[in-house]
Parts: structure tokens; C-alpha cells; sequence
């Protein structure tokens, strides 16, 4: 059955729920009162930092290039949590860092350009964006559903040294809140996400500033997805020339995220209260039908839009294979992450993208 592959995931969710959530920060103040704890990257720090990584808390760390708001890549609870922090409106895939090529290479695949370039460049400001490996431990809210994912060595030793004793990869945007500039230094975090994020390792100021290159990799041509700390020049001496990205037109046009969109193959009837006959149910809520035919999978039977996030894009993906005539969706609240879910749902169910 569907819900039992998923429900080992749900129990260790379920029991991680509170660290990721406000509750980590103690019943009497929430995330967003508490002062900043920022602390010299020492070594003890980073072991700090590193537990709190495993335990699926949000850390902010410098990296060459920005300060990126760190989390455990393999947790989605832990993912939902940076994109709460960072207070989107929709689920921009993050870029996941290791410590080492070696680590990328077993959840992705390179290709000979791939080699290339991370012999070349890594660690180093450049992001590969390839094919995630099948039954990798990646966090799919990671990549928004995708079956690739963007991969990243940093050269910056307090980066390093936290990777290498959190002892497992880390997703991180940049530490900041959306629509704000990236973070060059701990007191930028600082200002930006205040107490959002339970440590802010100082590093003092990132050494390249601006945000690495992204290059996709999983087409015929390579592309520039983003421009960054390395050049384009550079990058097309390693492995020949770069095609430019391709703009596909539409209504759900949105800068910077266009076709790189997961939607299932069954098509989704938002909105529902219960499913028809020969549909599958993606429910939210505690009063969510129980008596039904079909396959049923809760986002949040507690109605918490955090748990629905960190559940959204593996829910739709195993609904996806119950060889339903359509999945219902009932409605999710428009409030913190209920917008980036409603966001992500209406694009599926539109199929723009
Ligand atoms: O320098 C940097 O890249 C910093 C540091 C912290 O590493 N990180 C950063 O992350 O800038 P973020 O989340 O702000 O930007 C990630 C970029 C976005 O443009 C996103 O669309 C793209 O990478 N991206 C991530 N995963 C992708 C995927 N699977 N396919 C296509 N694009 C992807
Ligand atoms: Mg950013």
C-alpha cells in the first residue's frame, strides 16, 4: 500500500515536528521574538551548529560566495522550516551542499561534463543542477517535487567543517528573507531572519559576494540558469558552449523558476471535499472523509501547513501512481507555507509549466 511506504517517513516526522517548528524555541516566545544568536565560527560552535542540523533545526553558515540558512537536506520537516524561515510564496528548489564531489556523486549522477566541472571548479561559487539517483535520501521539498537536483561544494573551511560534522548534506538558499538581498555577513543574517534560525555561525565577511552559477546539466546543451561568482568564459573552457536559457510564456510566468516545475501525470481537481468514484484523495485537515474507495493520503491531519509542506511533493508523487482518474485535493489554508502549497498545487493542476 501507498500510505505504508510513506508512513515510516510520516512517524519520524512526527516526532521531529516540534524541532522544526516554533515550538524548538520553547513555549513562551516565538521564533520571530527571539533575539538573533549569532557566535564566532569556532570550532566548538561548529559542533553546536552540526548537532542542531541533525536534531532538523535551521542554521546559518557562511560559504564563499553568501551566508546560506542551512538544514538537514534529508529531512523534508527540516526543509519546510527554510522555506517558512525565509517566508516565500512559493517552493523554489534549494541548492544542496556536501563536504566533498564524492558525497554529491552519491545521490546524483555526473555525466562527463559534470566530472569536468567539479574537478575544475569544486569546491567552489558553481552549482550543478543533474539527475537526482533513484531511492536517493535527498528531501524531495528540496528540489519542488523535481527529479533533479542542484548540487554544490563550498569553498569556505567554516562551511567545510560544518558539513563534515553534521556528517550529511545540507540544503541552503541564501540566509535572508524573500524579496531581500543576499547576506554577505552574520549581521546581515542577523537583521534579515533575527531568531528565525536557531545559530548564525560568523565567519566574517564572504570572500566572492555574490551568489554561485547555476548550470543545468540535464538537457542535450548545458545552460546558465543564474549568473555568478563563476564565469561563464570559464566555465565554457572546460566543457565548450553554453546555450541561453530558453523563456516559456504563460501565465504562471515567474522569473528565475520557469519550467523547472514537478506536476503529476493524473490531473488534480482542487478545492474537493471528498473524492468521486475512480479519484484518489490528497486531504488536509482532521475532518477529512475516511469512508472512501480510493487511495487517501493527509497532508496534515493536525491542519499544520508546515507538516502539509514537508509532505506535499511525496504525497502527490505516490497518489500519482494510484492509477487514479483524478487526485482531489481538499483546500489548504493561504497562511505561512499554505500559500507556497496552494501556489504549487494551482501550477500542477493548471499544468502551465
Ligand atoms: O551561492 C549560492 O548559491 C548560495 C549559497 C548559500 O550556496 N545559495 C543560493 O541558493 O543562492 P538559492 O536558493 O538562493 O538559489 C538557488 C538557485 C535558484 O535560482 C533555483 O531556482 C536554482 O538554484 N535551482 C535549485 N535547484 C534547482 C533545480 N533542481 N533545477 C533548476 N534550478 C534549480
Ligand atoms: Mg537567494
Amino acid at each position: 500500500m501507498i500510505a505504508d511506504s510513506l508512513s515510516q517517513k510520516q512517524n519520524e516526522r512526527q516526532k521531529n515536528c516540534h524541532i522544526g517548528g516554533g515550538s524548538f524555541f520553547g513555549p513562551h516566545f516565538s521564533m520571530n521574538d527571539k533575539p538573533p544568536n549569532i557566535r564566532p565560527a569556532t570550532d566548538q560552535a561548529v559542533a553546536e551548529a552540526a548537532t542542531l542540523i541533525g536534531a532538523g533545526a535551521l542554521v546559518a553558515f557562511p560559504t564563499e560566495t553568501v551566508y546560506g540558512l542551512g538544514a538537514d537536506a534529508t529531512s523534508d520537516m527540516a526543509v519546510a522550516a527554510v522555506f517558512a524561515a525565509k517566508g516565500r510564496p512559493d517552493f523554489n528548489p534549494l541548492i544542496v551542499h556536501f563536504a566533498e564531489t564524492q558525497a554529491a556523486s552519491r545521490v546524483v549522477v555526473f555525466d562527463q561534463r559534470a566530472r569536468a566541472l567539479a574537478r575544475a571548479f569544486w569546491p567552489g561559487a558553481l552549482t550543478l543542477v543533474v539527475p537526482r539517483r533513484p531511492g536517493n535520501r535527498i528531501s524531495l521539498l528540496a528540489s519542488s517535487g523535481l527529479d533533479t537536483l542542484a548540487v554544490r561544494v563550498p569553498d569556505h573551511p567554516v562551511g567545510r567543517a560544518l558539513l563534515e560534522a553534521a556528517g550529511r548534506p545540507i540544503a541552503a538558499p541564501s540566509a535572508n528573507r524573500s524579496g531581500t538581498v543576499s547576506p554577505t555577513t552574520a549581521g546581515h543574517v542577523a537583521a534579515s531572519l533575527g531568531g528565525r534560525v536557531a545559530l548564525i555561525l560568523d565567519g566574517g565577511p564572504c570572500r566572492v559576494g555574490i551568489e554561485s552559477t547555476v548550470v543545468d546539466l540535464t538537457g542535450g546543451e548545458p545552460v546558465v540558469l543564474r549568473p555568478g561568482g563563476i564565469t561563464t568564459e570559464a566555465i565554457e573552457a572546460e566543457i565548450g558552449a553554453l546555450a541561453t536559457p530558453v523563456i516559456r510564456a504563460g501565465p504562471a510566468r515567474s522569473p528565475g523558476i520557469i519550467g523547472r516545475h514537478y506536476a503529476p501525470q493524473t490531473p488534480l481537481r482542487l478545492d474537493a471535499r471528498r473524492p468521486r468514484h475512480g479519484e484518489a484523495l490528497l486531504a488536509f485537515g482532521s475532518d477529512a472523509p475516511t469512508e472512501t474507495a480510493g487511495e487517501v493520503l493527509n497532508l496534515s491531519t493536525a491542519g499544520d501547513v508546515e507538516e502539509a509542506a514537508a509532505n506535499l511533493f511525496s504525497m502527490m508523487r505516490a497518489l500519482d501512481t494510484a492509477r487514479a482518474t483524478a487526485i482531489a485535493v481538499m483546500a489548504v489554508p493561504e497562511t505561512g507555507l499554505g500559500r507556497a502549497i496552494n501556489d504549487r498545487l494551482r501550477r500542477a493542476a493548471t499544468q502551465l509549466d
